[in-house]
């Protein structure tokens, strides 16, 4: 159905035309319409409205994109190309987001909601720099030489070779970030791609398929589809000619994946939910210590895998923390993404909008305070107010379960001597994504760090990125890590290879 759609007067000119025109997605080198030329609404947060028409995907797509892939893997001029082309084409990438960091900042502003200075500042620039880095590791894919003991006559030594065609299946939250994060280490490493975008969130996506276009990627090496989870990402993650399934999303979806990559056994690594705790200590700098635990939960909306969503403070500063968080809350300027004052965004979608308004109502329910926000905000958009809720414990459902919006929950700890017992309290999740600690003892921060099981952690900081840290989970919040060297293990098989002398 045909709806006259504006263009929002916000948007600078390559945006805007871009929002405007038609959209494709990437198969096999080709901008193209889906199979079924089926498209779908892609709408903005911050009024509900409808932005425009994208295509929709299905498993006839997928199918012509993985053998896209699997063809552009197994032979042509993909694997002919020298490591050092691989990553100039990456870095050509990097260059081409870069000098489009304003347009794309304004693509997620628009299509997530999430305040354009900091997409900007954040959201690109850190997906430039990940393309950056990953660029340089493809030339340093590199095997070992093993002395073996069956005798000295003999020369080990191991290659890591491209795992093969990767599906790729990323989340709404950082939607131009999460694609490099797992474009980046599959093609430096020389694997080929296909990727699902987020429905909620398809427009950066699509954007950079036509940047992949440019910088001259050959066909089939990097494909893009747009599409929802059930009729795309389901068959994706199912494809017998799919070597590995990369996914980043709920734990609930992650389990889903985990079971329809069992049918050839595809590797699988997974980025999934968290509960992370923010740790205070009494003799932290509570300026810091405040103003960080609040940007730990408030930070895109609390849409962040690793949010600090469950904040400890001692008891004898908890009240001191639960005000200054709360003040904190209480002044942030909440508006549409695209308005360059706004901080604090809406949320993604009605879906999130309804599944976090939800968990604060159970929160009220099960007898937890408020210490600030606690509603809508606004009756147009999907907007949350920035909120605390003390008076909780654990059994309750705002305390286990990831809420995945701008809403945290405050406890209070006893004694510091007894780190063990905090430690217990702090893991006393599924999850193990990230925590922070916030004290000047160096001590206590580094038995801290020993004692939580997430796979970061921060001291006096939190939401700290780099394309050259390791970033994922313990227990359910995934398996392997993104980024940094590490992330070169998911995408490469070892081959070990022994000559008799
Ligand atoms: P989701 O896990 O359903 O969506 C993530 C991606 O998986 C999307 O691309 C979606 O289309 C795809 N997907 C959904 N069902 C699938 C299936 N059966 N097979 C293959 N792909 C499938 O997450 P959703 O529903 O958007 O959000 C629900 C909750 O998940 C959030 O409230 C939050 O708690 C958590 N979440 C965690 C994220 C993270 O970064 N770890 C990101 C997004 C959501
Ligand atoms: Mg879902």
């Amino acid at each position: 159905m045909a709806t006259a759609i504006t263009i929002d007067p916000r948007l600078g000119a390559d945006a805007s035309s871009f929002v405007s025109g038609k959209h494709a997605m990437l198969i096999d080198g080709n901008l193209v319409a889906a199979k079924s030329g089926k498209t779908f609404p892609v709408y903005n947060p911050a009024d509900g409205t409808e932005i425009c028409q994208v295509p929709e995907a299905d498993a006839a797509d997928v199918d012509i994109a993985v053998r896209a892939a699997r063809h552009a893997f197994d032979g042509g001029a993909w694997p002919a190309l020298t490591p050092s082309q691989r990553g100039r084409l990456l870095w050509k990438v990097a260059d081409l987001l870069e000098q489009h960091t304003e347009e794309f900042a304004q693509l997620e502003a628009l299509d997530n909601g999430k305040p354009v200075s900091v997409a900007g500042v954040a959201d690109v620039p850190l997906a430039v720099d990940l393309f950056r880095y990953m660029a340089g590791w493809a030339t340093k894919t590199l095997g070992s030489t093993i002395p073996i003991s069956a005798g000295n006559d003999f020369l080990s030594y191991t290659v890591r070779e491209p795992v093969g065609v990767v599906a790729q299946i990323i989340p709404w939250n950082f939607p131009l970030l999460m694609a490099a994060w797992k474009l980046g280490p599959a093609l430096a490493t020389g694997c080929t791609v296909v990727m699902k975008l987020a429905e909620q969130t398809p427009l950066s996506g699509l954007r950079l398929a036509q940047l992949f276009v440019e910088a001259g990627f050959p066909p089939g090496v990097v494909n893009i589809l747009a599409g929802f989870g059930e009729p795309c990402g389901a068959p994706l993650a199912a494809h017998d000619l799919v070597d590995k399934v990369a996914f980043t999303g709920s734990t609930e979806v992650g389990k889903l994946i985990a079971r329809a990559a069992t049918g050839n056994l595809k590797k699988v690594t997974l980025e999934l939910g968290g509960k992370s705790p923010a740790i205070i200590f009494p003799d932290a700098d509570m300026d810091t210590a405040i103003a960080g635990a609040a940007s730990a939960i408030f930070f895109n909306q609390g849409q962040c895998c690793c949010a600090g969503s469950r904040l400890f403070a001692h008891e004898s500063v908890f009240d001191q923390v639960v005000e200054g968080v709360s003040h904190i809350g209480s002044k942030i300027k909440i508006g549409p993404g695209l308005d360059p004052t706004t901080e604090l965004g809406p949320l993604v979608s009605e879906e999130q909008f309804d599944r976090v308004t939800s968990f604060i109502k159970s929160g009220h329910e099960q007898g937890a305070k408020v210490g600030t926000g606690g509603k809508r905000h606004s009756d147009r958009g999907y907007f949350v107010q920035p909120t605390l809720l003390h008076n909780v414990r654990p059994g309750m459902k705002v305390v286990d379960e990831e809420i995945f919006g701008p809403v945290v929950v405050a406890q209070s700890f006893k004694t510091d001597a007894d780190l063990q017992r905090l430690a217990a309290q702090a893991n006393d999740t599924v999850y193990g994504l990230a925590a922070s600690v916030w004290t000047r003892d160096i001590s206590v921060a580094h038995k801290m760090a020993r004692m939580i099981k997430a796979g970061t952690v921060w001291v006096n900081c939190h939401n700290v990125f780099d394309a050259a840290l390791p970033f994922g989970g313990y227990k359910q919040s995934g398996w392997g890590r993104e980024m940094g060297a590490e992330v070169l293990n998911n995408y490469t098989e070892v081959k070990a290879v022994t000559v008799k002398l």
